[in-house]
């Protein structure tokens, strides 16, 4: 009840833009008591909000929280599905085992899982993944597609896209996508990609994509053993970036490219894929696990599969399923 009295009168606040409410008309239209509309205003207050109260005016909003609780990222949302349910938590392990076990009681497809920190962030290939408090994205989609464990594969590569675009129309910066699935910025990472799949053998029982996204870090804030290669929104672009539009525009973006992969158009993917790579065309070499190069050559296409096609010195071509690339100056 008081979660959805404090989202009502947000609501009448909005909707007056940066006009006054008087406490008369918020009680008349909520059905509550003048001291209960004064109290919402407390409850607001104290989750961040500013307004101004006047006797005679009444109230009016006049400044919002960049926090990404349902509160500041439903009202902006385009979508039809995705991101419709949210699951906020101020702190979390990591987003995608709460996805997970949300996905394995049953959760719909499009739920979901926001932080404003995890303490247990996961990153591709075993490795670990830093949100700090107030200034990244971790976001946890959960999605039940009808495809072939085989081709889950294909839904990194539609986060990749997704959330790129979603990058480039938000903050107008030229984000490109590093095979297999980095999103960088003039050579450094700001986002990384963790797709996990719960399947039988026939069939994908559900697929969570974790996407975790540098905002507004100072380069002092990242991770000092990442600090050459990893960057952020803001210390590319020099200003800070409000966190709840940016889930607003993945998710718009995710559910358009993702309704073309479910519809049988995964060439129309790729091809945007395509456009937004920054490995394709380049010298690169494919290293190990342990880092060491194993093959170089150029980088010619991606398949069907998402895995990179190199075109060695010998003028073979080697197909390239997992791991990591990196890229060689010419
Ligand atoms: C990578 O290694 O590049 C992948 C990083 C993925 C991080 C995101 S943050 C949200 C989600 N929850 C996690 O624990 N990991 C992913």
């Amino acid at each position: 009840m008081a979660e959805s009295m404090k989202e009502a009168v947000l609501a009448v606040l909005r909707a007056a833009g940066s006009g006054w409410v008087s406490g008369e008309e918020l009680s008349q239209r909520l059905g509550v008591s003048r001291t209960a509309v004064w109290k919402q205003m407390e409850v607001l207050r104290s989750a961040g909000y500013t307004l101004e109260a006047q006797p005679r005016l009444g109230y009016r909003l006049t400044g919002a929280p960049d926090s990404v609780t349902p509160d500041e990222v439903l009202p902006g949302l385009a979508t039809r599905a995705f991101g419709r349910q949210i699951e906020y938590r101020e702190s979390v392990g990591s987003t995608n085992e709460l996805a997970k076990q949300l996905a394995r009681s049953g959760a719909p497809e499009g739920l979901l899982v926001l932080a404003d920190e995890q303490t247990a962030g996961k990153g591709r290939l075993g490795r670990s993944w830093t949100t700090p408090r107030g200034s990244a994205l971790a976001m946890s989609l959960v999605l039940r597609p009808e495809l072939p464990p085989v081709l889950a594969p294909r839904i990194t590569l539609v986060a990749a896209v997704a959330v790129a675009e979603a990058v480039r129309e938000v903050t107008g910066l030229p984000a490109g996508i590093k095979w297999p699935n980095d999103l960088q910025l003039f050579g450094r990472k700001f986002c990384g990609i963790l797709t996990e799949m719960d399947a039988e053998m026939e069939r994908v029982a559900f697929v969570v994509c974790g996407m975790g996204l540098n905002v507004n870090m100072d380069r002092a804030d990242l991770p000092e053993a990442f600090r050459e290669v990893a960057t952020s929104l803001k210390a590319e672009k020099g200003e800070t970036f409000r966190r709840a539009p940016l889930v607003q525009a993945v998710m718009a973006r995710f559910e358009d490219i993702y309704g073309r992969l479910t519809a049988g158009r995964f060439d129309q993917v790729l091809d945007r894929w395509r456009a937004l790579s920054i490995t394709l065309g380049q010298e690169v070499s494919a290293l190990s696990m342990a880092g060491e190069p194993t093959l170089t050559g150029l980088a010619e296409d991606v398949d069907d599969d998402g895995a990179l096609l190199i075109r060695t010195e010998d003028g073979i071509l080697v197909r390239v399923m997992s791991g990591e690339v990196s890229l060689r100056p010419r």
